[in-house]
């Protein structure tokens, strides 16, 4: 496993140590400070094939999980619940359509792997108190991982999140604060309080490592096509941690020669038509969102009104030839009840957001069936029966 050489802050370039725990740039002069993106010296893996690498790291551990890439993650014991490595489904009607299915993950979502890492490095540090605002399903990763690692997590969440989001948290003995606002609210509060308290903040994009977790999500839809790229990734757009880390990891594999260079995917961040801040950033050629107001979609990870790294993320949308578009609540129902019942897969509503802007883009004919593309469904729809049941007007009969 590499050591790390140092952070690097996406807006000035600035290096810093990563000796100590740190949040965000320090150098940056002008607000907001950059988020920082961690480095290594990777070049003794560069003569490698990514199966003399991978291989023996996961028949050392069968339970390996994520931790498979742990050649290019920080050389540190993890905190590890069995995070990653998860299913790559192939659609029964859509013949090139892939439906990474991140809900098989410890609490079940992709959140798991960027909070299994962020904690595995404040145990490393020696942190004890970790605070997170969260839109409901970070808060029940972190509630998991730091039980774990034996730390404090003290979560600040909407009121209204996932029921299961509440009821994890609290069993996983996490101290919880349901705020009447949203998670724009919890982070203000997060900041307010975490001096006083002692709390290390582990925001998105506030801290270096949940990036380090979630790239390996392009590590693994990489391998999992055979070193290819697909066409395009949908990907379910609310702080965008996932999209920004599987670039770097695009970025990794390209520089150690694991993957061809030149055919990235067209990546497309798909938002809730009631909180779609980057989507209104990217039609106006905006490099920065605006915060999106009275935003509300039961897409609850999506309700994220001003994401930290919009500037990061629509600079890749921009790279990488791809888009940004919103769906509604409607759209985002039918297409759970669609892949429910025609594919047996039931999707969360950020997931079939994805799968809804997928029947778009065919028929608008940006894409077209022969595309290969990659629909990530970052969370299980079984942690949403409430919010879903609620949608769909179903209770219980008496
Ligand atoms: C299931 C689910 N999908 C997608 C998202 C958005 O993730 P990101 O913040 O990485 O954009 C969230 C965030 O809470 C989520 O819980
Ligand atoms: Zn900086």
């Amino acid at each position: 496993m590499p050591p790390i050489a140092y952070l690097e802050c996406y807006r000035c370039h600035a290096r810093l140590s990563a000796e100590t725990p740190q949040t965000v740039c320090t150098q940056c002069t002008d607000a907001p400070a950059g988020s920082l993106f961690v480095r290594y010296d990777l070049s003794h893996l560069r003569r490698t094939a990514p199966r003399d690498v991978l291989t023996p790291a996961t028949s050392a551990h069968p339970s390996a999980g994520m931790w498979r890439y742990s050649a290019v993650l920080p050389s540190v014991e993890p905190v590890t619940l069995g995070e990653g490595w998860t299913p790559m489904l192939r659609s029964r009607r859509y013949v090139n359509a892939l439906v990474k299915e991140e809900g098989a993950n410890p609490t079940g979502t992709f959140k798991a792997r960027g909070l299994s890492m962020a904690v595995t490095m404040a145990r490393h540090y020696g942190l004890k108190k970790l605070a997170v605002p969260s839109a409901g399903n970070a808060a029940g990763a972190l509630a998991a991982y730091a039980a774990a690692a034996g730390m404090e997590a003290h979560i600040f969440m909407p009121r209204d999140v996932p029921f299961a989001n509440y009821v994890e948290a609290v069993a996983y003995g996490a101290h919880v604060t349901l705020v009447d606002g949203l998670i724009s609210d919890c982070a203000r509060m997060v900041a307010e309080r975490k001096q006083a308290e002692g709390w290390f903040d582990i925001s998105t994009l506030k801290e270096p490592f949940r990036i380090e977790g979630k790239k390996t999500m392009g590590y693994e839809l990489v391998e999992q096509l055979g070193w290819e790229y697909p066409a395009a990734v949908f990907y379910p757009t609310g702080g965008g941690v996932g999209l920004i880390g599987m670039w770097k990891a695009f970025d990794e594999m390209e520089s150690l020669g694991w993957v061809k260079p030149g055919k990235r995917p067209r990546m497309i961040a798909v938002q809730a038509a009631g909180c779609a801040p980057v989507v209104r950033a990217f039609e106006s050629h905006s490099p920065v969102s605006q915060m999106w107001q009275n935003a509300s979609t039961f897409a609850a990870g999506l309700r994220v009104p001003k994401p930290y790294g919009d500037a990061i993320m629509l600079d890749i949308l921009k790279a990488s030839n791809g888009l940004a578009l919103s769906v509604t609540d409607e759209e985002i129902l039918a297409s759970i009840l669609d892949w429910a019942r025609n594919e047996g897969i039931f999707l969360s509503p950020e997931g079939a957001s994805v799968t809804a802007a997928y029947d778009k883009l065919l028929a608008d004919e940006t894409l077209t069936p022969e595309d290969r593309v990659v629909l990530f469904n970052t969370g299980a729809g079984l942690k949403y029966t409430d919010m879903t049941a609620e949608a769909m007007k179903l209770q219980r009969p008496q």
